[in-house]
């Protein structure tokens, strides 16, 4: 497949793009899109077909569902049963890094939500996304856009390496602003389960609604026959090709562990906080920032890297989970396969 890869900006968005995109919808092809979580590869949510296309492309397993985006809270009413807290949460956070599972309604096909009866709905904030979910008339049922178990792609040049040949377009739209996916709540009339973390972070969940409840999954392995309340919980992901180690202890002892593993191999990976940058560096050596959001902003690139860099192994320091902290704590643990080093 010849795939047409366009770059597009934001605020100063060239119609007859949208307008080639909204097409290439239409007609049950797949385009690849950015928002401000990460990049999604997007098709038709109202097609049986474009769903198996998305599977194929991504080599993602079906019984995985995907995400449909709509342009504006009420057009949910097409696809699910919605209720109050439904509209309480996207007052709050929408359009925005927020995803709400509610019963699903027939004109969602079987094959986009794997199977299962509730669908999972996000309204994104990005222009682009937006523009091209009011052209094409429709949801548009997306995952993010990269190869399944890759990490999810914070910018073009990442798609561009997981789906060429594989999607009909891919719209460059530059970074994402967040970098990592959206927060995944399922909600009945008074209760909120927090699936996955995302930016819009559980204090925040709380002021809308007391009874939130966090998922054991997001930061414990799933035990051997347990049922994932989401389907995604059970993959390995986000992973770069190495194995990543979390490495858990007091800060100047693992700091210590950094330095003894570079003293054995100057090419490990290490991610470590930016204020041990004058003990601790080398080749593959990557820093964080303190603060979770700008964590959150360089995670993905920073797995990504080390699939092309000399490193065979990583070791990563344990962020805070506070706020934002969990969805990066989250995303590392399940990186790492949840192997933790303890120093
Ligand atoms: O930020 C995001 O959410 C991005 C952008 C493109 O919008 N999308 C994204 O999609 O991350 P994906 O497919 O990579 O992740 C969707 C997650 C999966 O873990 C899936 O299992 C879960 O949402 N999910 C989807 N529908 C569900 C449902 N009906 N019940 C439970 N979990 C669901
Ligand atoms: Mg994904």
């Amino acid at each position: 497949m010849n795939t047409i890869i366009t770059k597009l900006d934001p605020e100063n968005i060239d119609t007859a793009v949208i307008e080639k995109a909204a097409e290439i919808i239409g007609m049950g092809g797949l385009v690849a899109f950015p928002t401000e979580t990460v990049y999604g590869l997007g098709a038709d949510a109202e097609r049986a077909d474009v769903a198996e296309k998305i599977y194929k492309a991504k080599g993602r397993p079906s019984d995985n569902p995907l995400i449909i985006h709509i342009a504006k809270a009420e057009d949910a009413e097409k696809y699910a049963y919605t209720n109050e807290l439904y509209y309480k949460l996207t007052n709050a956070f929408s359009p925005g890094p927020l995803t709400v599972i509610l019963p699903k309604k027939d004109t969602v096909p079987d094959t986009v939500t794997g199977g299962l009866d509730t669908v999972a709905i996000r309204i994104p904030s990005n222009k682009i996304a937006r523009a091209l979910i009011e052209r094409a008339g429709v949801a548009i049922a997306a995952p993010s856009a990269n190869t399944s178990g890759k990490p999810s792609p914070t910018e073009a040049s990442h798609v561009i390496e997981d789906l060429s040949g594989k999607a009909d377009m891919i719209i460059d739209g530059g970074a994402s602003e967040i970098g990592l996916e959206s927060t995944v709540v399922k909600v009945d009339e008074s209760s909120i389960l927090l699936l996955r973390p995302g930016a819009v972070d559980v204090e925040m969940l709380r002021a809308v609604c007391e009874n939130v409840t966090v998922s054991s999954a997001i930061l414990e392995k799933l035990k051997a026959g347990q049922k994932a309340e989401s389907p995604g919980m059970m993959y390995k992901h986000y992973a770069p090709d190495i194995p990543v180690y979390l490495v858990e202890g007091d800060e100047s002892k693992v700091v210590e562990f950094f330095r003894q593993k570079l003293e054995n191999n100057p090419k490990t990976g290490i991610l470590c906080y930016i204020d041990s940058r004058d003990t601790v560096f080398g080749e593959n050596v990557k820093y964080l920032d303190r603060s979770p959001i700008k964590q959150a902003n360089v995670l993905f690139a920073y797995l990504r890297d080390y699939n092309s860099s000399t490193a065979s192994e990583v070791y990563s320091v344990i962020p805070d989970s506070d706020g934002v902290g969990l969805a990066v704590l989250n995303r590392l643990m399940r990186a790492a396969g949840f192997q933790i080093i303890k120093v």
